[in-house]
Formats: structure tokens, C-alpha cells, sequence
């Protein structure tokens, strides 16, 4: 199984976001977590594509090496800012379906723009929609606490959810991500790990603490114990 950690640039600080990717990434991160708020769909409000595509430059490593940028869209409706967020550089782009009116359509409309695709689902919300979509789709994201803010506790039920996916991704035979956002620190990820989750979203566990290498490490020895 390979593993990917995809720090949250939500618990970054925010007036040198450049130089946190940068450093985020030089400690190890696999993606960045890129968290869209739109006051409307969450209680809060981040960032567009113009920010997307200002730290576009800044997503590689040190031998220049392209890092993803993960985009996660919480903001309703869906469409209209993928297709600009995929002309902004983003390299996966997950929307709740919820939040769209027309879910295959939205996959569609990210996927022309050779962008992957995924789906998000909140802690109460049901998987139905993947009965029907899964041929379609890159990436699912489970969310282990309500999606708006940072710093939030895991939410234990997405250990059972994660397991339903896990099973429904096998059953489909689709190289698809299993990915996981919200509350996830060293000492739970590798119980999320066991529940089927590859990809693991971490924010204030992350920028929360001075040497982001140490933690990037730490949820590494985790993964591979
Ligand atoms: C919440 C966001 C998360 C958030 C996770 O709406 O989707 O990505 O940054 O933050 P932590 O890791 O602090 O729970
Ligand atoms: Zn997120």
C-alpha cells in the first residue's frame, strides 16, 4: 500500500503561504490539501482560484518535482469555480455531492479538463451516490469531522464508513484513492490506516507544531508499524 499525507494549508499561516508549501513540502508532504469555503455550503470562507494558482509554482520539491495540489471544494454550486480551479492548476479536484445538483455531471465537467475527480462525503451523509458513479471517479473523500474549520475531533463513525468504501473500491476493481480529512494526528492515523483509508489530510497536526518534518515522520513510523 502506498501511503500519502496531504497536509491542509487551512491551519497554515496564511501571509507566507508560498514559503509554507514550500516547507510543508520539504518535510515530506505527498499532496496539498487545498480547502475551499464558501460561506454558503460551510460557515466560513478561504480561498479561490487566483490563490490556487499564485502557489501553483510553489508546489514542487527542491529538485522540481511537481507536487499535486488537492483540491477540496466545499462551496455550492459545484461547476463553475471546478472548471476554473482546474484552469488554475489544480490536479484533483472532490466536491460533495450534495452541494451539486447534477453529480455526474460536475465529475464530467472536471474530468474534461483532465483533471481527476472525486467525491466527499460528510459524516451523515450516505454513499448511494457511488453505486453509481464509481466507474467515473479518481478519489473518495470520507470526512471525519464537519467540513468549515480546522481543529476539529475525529469523528469515530468514519472508521465504519471508511471499511464501506474500502469494500466498494475493491469490488470495482478502479485504481481509486481513499482519502480522509479531519482530525487525524500520529497517534489515530493508523487505525484509519486499518480501516482502508491510502491518503490521509492533516492540518493543525501539521502546521499546529513547529518542526513539520517531526510530524510528517512521526505519522510515517505510524503507517509503517
Ligand atoms: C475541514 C477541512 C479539513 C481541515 C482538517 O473542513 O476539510 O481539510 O483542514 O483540519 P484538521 O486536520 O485540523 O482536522
Ligand atoms: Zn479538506
Amino acid at each position: 500500500m502506498t501511503y500519502r499525507i496531504a497536509p491542509s494549508i487551512l491551519s497554515a499561516d496564511f501571509a507566507r503561504l508560498g514559503e509554507e508549501v514550500k516547507n510543508v513540502i520539504a518535510a515530506g508532504a505527498d499532496w496539498i490539501h487545498f480547502d475551499v469555503m464558501d460561506n454558503h455550503y460551510v460557515p466560513n470562507l478561504t480561498f479561490g482560484p487566483m490563490i490556487c494558482s499564485a502557489l501553483k509554482p510553489h508546489a514542487k520539491t527542491a529538485a522540481g518535482v511537481a507536487v499535486p495540489i488537492d483540491v477540496h471544494l466545499m462551496i455550492s454550486p459545484v461547476d463553475a469555480l471546478a472548471a476554473q480551479f482546474a484552469d488554475a492548476g489544480a490536479d484533483l479536484i472532490s466536491f460533495h455531492p450534495d452541494a451539486s445538483g447534477h453529480v455526474h455531471r460536475s465529475i464530467q465537467a472536471i474530468k474534461s479538463k483532465g483533471v481527476k475527480a472525486g467525491l466527499t462525503f460528510n459524516p451523515a451523509e450516505p454513499l448511494d451516490v457511488l453505486d453509481w458513479v464509481i466507474d467515473d471517479i479518481d478519489l473518495v473523500l470520507i470526512m471525519s469531522v464537519n467540513p468549515g474549520f480546522g481543529g476539529q475531533s475525529f469523528i469515530d463513525s468514519a472508521l465504519r464508513k471508511i471499511e464501506d468504501v474500502r469494500k466498494r473500491i475493491d469490488a470495482s476493481g478502479k485504481d481509486i484513492r481513499l482519502e480522509v480529512d479531519g482530525g487525524i494526528k500520529t497517534d489515530n492515523i493508523r487505525r484509519v490506516a486499518d480501516a482502508g483509508a491510502d491518503t490521509f489530510v492533516a492540518g493543525s497536526a501539521i502546521f499546529g507544531k513547529p518542526d513539520y518534518k517531526s510530524v510528517v515522520d512521526a505519522m510515517r513510523q505510524a503507517l509503517a508499524a
